[in-house]
């Protein structure tokens, strides 16, 4: 077998110069077909690169070689498919050949996709292979069964970015993530994916890896989860109070990851891990249950589909965590791997155990969550809890 050795180019799709003017001006003369949220995220990443090498929406054969095989047709690895999914009916109107006009939920348009297929799909094949069940109370598997039919596939040329206003210090794009390590003469990167607020056990691994390499890329993923998932903000605030109390600030670039999570477990592990590579980070770590929901995955199943990989072939290298808690005997933080004791010197909480001590005002213990992090969220349940009245 060819091993292709990423070369960790950028393909962004955002196009520059003169040029996006004229494609504006085209595409408000096009059929414009209006994005979900979770589809503007693909279009964002798209554009400005973060999926680097695809260029457009999946056609059939990068789509089904991605669902069987993990790699696009052309060989190079891809666990995720990337497609642009519509009804039947709105299918009906569109030809292949077409260009297309994608617009946001306002209507506004963004990019033009030349749609050279327009394809039917299994999606309980897709959902077999990319999430390991056909379970429709699998939150990536709900999604996948909600969305349209038909699957268009083509080139994207994007001349604007979906709309933000939150967290803008921090929408770096993969050319602006790679020009802060290079500013910082950071060699290696880890790159850390998180949904939730980082705690001890999160700082550990992160601050385990950062021994070995130059510099940490806190990337927390903004875009839609589910809905008893942290809120984004929260998140933020978090991550904000953290990082100012415990973390040196010249090894750590704290961006956000505009994407949708999947909760694809094993294979999104993968995805996530090729983003980074794309964002510039040279390493990345996988946890346990790593994008994991419910009990869909085996602990470590999102550490072992990195061997179904050749050695180099994914361009960045994942360092793997054991399970990790603070263990009072040893009275640090520590693994299953390096701690010798039992169970009941580890303080290990569950997210539902955590999430009742936060709604009754408690804070987590110290060995658990450091104090900062722990008012952030007490304060945020407790706004929901009670919502202010305006008087
Ligand atoms: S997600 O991608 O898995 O949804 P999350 O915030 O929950 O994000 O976890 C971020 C990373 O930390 C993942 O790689 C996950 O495997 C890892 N992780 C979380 N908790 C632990 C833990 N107690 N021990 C080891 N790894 C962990
Ligand atoms: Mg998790």
């Amino acid at each position: 077998m060819v091993v292709r050795q990423s070369t960790g180019e950028l393909k962004e799709l955002l196009v520059t110069g003169a040029e996006p003017g004229a494609l504006r001006e085209r595409a408000a003369g096009l059929r414009r077909v209006r994005l979900s949220g979770r589809d503007l995220s693909d279009l964002e990443l798209l554009a400005v690169g973060g999926y680097s090498p695809l260029h457009g929406f999946m056609t059939q054969r990068d789509y089904l070689r991605v669902v069987n095989e993990m790699h696009l047709a052309n060989g190079e690895p891809w666990p995720m498919p990337i497609t642009l999914a519509v009804s039947g009916e709105e299918a009906a109107t569109i030809k292949e050949g077409d260009d297309i006009a994608l617009a946001d939920e306002s209507g506004r348009c963004l990019a033009v996709l030349r749609v050279e297929e327009k394809f039917p799909y299994d999606k309980k094949l897709e959902a077999r292979q990319v999430f390991r069940t056909e379970d429709e109370a699998h939150p990536g598997v709900a999604a996948l069964y909600a969305q349209g039919d038909v699957l268009l596939g083509g080139r994207l040329r994007a001349f604007d970015l979906p709309a933000h206003d939150d967290f803008l210090d921090y929408r770096l794009t993969p050319a602006q993530t790679r020009a802060a390590f290079a500013e910082r003469c950071w060699n290696t990167v880890v790159g850390f994916q998180t949904r939730n607020p980082v705690h001890r056990a999160h700082e550990y691994i992160q601050k385990c890896a950062l021994e070995i390499v130059d510099g940490l890329l806190l990337h927390p993923l903004v875009g839609e989860t589910k809905s008893d998932d942290i809120p984004a903000d929260v998140r933020m605030r978090c991550y904000e109070v953290l990082l100012r109390n415990y973390y040196p600030r010249d090894r750590v670039l704290l961006s956000v990851n505009p994407a949708a999570m999947r909760y694809a477990g094993p294979r999104e592990a993968v995805f996530h891990a090729l983003v980074r590579r794309n964002f510039g980070c040279t390493h990345f770590i996988v946890g346990r249950d790593h994008a994991g929901v419910g009990n869909y995955y085996g602990t470590f199943d999102a550490q072992r589909i990195f061997d179904e990989f050749a050695p180099g072939e994914l361009g960045i290298t994942p360092l793997m965590f054991d399970h990790t808690f603070f263990c009072r005997k040893c009275d640090e933080m520590a693994s299953i791997k390096t701690c010798p004791h039992d169970g009941e010197s580890r303080v290990i909480l569950s997210g539902t155990q955590v999430r009742e001590m936060l709604k009754g005002g408690i804070e987590p213990p110290v060995e658990f969550s450091r104090p900062e992090v722990a008012r952030v969220l007490i304060e945020a349940m407790q706004e929901r809890v009670t919502p202010h009245h305006a008087i």
